[in-house]
């Protein structure tokens, strides 16, 4: 019998700061959702990185960033949904993707995301975003990139998005992102045999 495989972990960020963020309750339902065999980590600490400093980009880092990266390094995929501000992404969630460059970060990270914007929206921030994630070595995995509209009254009292249809939509993207992640485990553990 082989060895039953780690639980995945699936890391959630949205970028929007914002109490009832509506990219935040994308995050909270996809972590709702997610499926036995994967475990879901919230990442709720974007709003105490410190602006991007190549000078403090050194040891001993920034608490916050340090936690950031670890994070990321005990993660096997990442799931991020964002608003648009003034047509690109929010700085403070711009800020904490540079944080992610340069150190191991996003790379070679399953990477997916929803955006919840009302249709045809937020398109030029999520083509920023497909930049900024090529930059920092994430692999897109394009199945789970998805234009899904959220209109604030999907968005119930506990936080949680209620509609169905929007919840079943929300699922294939989560398992095409997990389906991702399983397969590198799987070749990882292959290579490290
Ligand atoms: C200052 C500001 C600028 C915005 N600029 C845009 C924009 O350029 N394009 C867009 O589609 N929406 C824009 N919006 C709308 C937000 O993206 C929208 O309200 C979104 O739901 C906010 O996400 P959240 O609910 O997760 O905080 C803007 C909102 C604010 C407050």
């Amino acid at each position: 019998m082989g060895e039953e495989s780690a639980p995945l972990r699936l890391i959630l960020i949205g970028g929007s700061l914002r109490s009832h963020s509506v990219n935040g309750a994308v995050i909270a339902t996809i972590a709702d959702m997610v499926p036995a065999g994967a475990q879901a980590v919230i990442y709720q600490r974007m709003g105490e990185l410190p602006h991007f400093n190549p000078d403090i980009d050194r040891d001993p880092l920034p608490e916050p960033v340090a936690d950031l990266r670890e994070t990321l390094l005990r993660a096997d995929a990442v799931l991020l949904s964002t608003p648009e501000y003034a047509g690109s992404m929010p700085g403070s969630f711009k800020n904490l993707l540079d944080w992610t460059v340069g150190s191991s970060g996003l790379y070679g990270l399953p990477v997916g995301w929803i955006n919840p914007s009302a249709q045809g929206g937020a398109q030029d921030t999520y083509h920023a975003l497909r930049i900024v994630l090529g930059r920092a070595g994430a692999e897109i995995v394009e199945s789970a990139c998805a234009d899904i509209p959220v209109p604030r009254d999907a968005v119930g009292a506990t936080g949680l998005i209620e509609p169905v249809e929007i919840r079943s939509a929300l699922r294939q993207p989560l398992q095409a992102l997990l389906a991702a992640a399983k397969m590198r485990q799987g070749s990882r553990a292959e290579r490290s045999l």
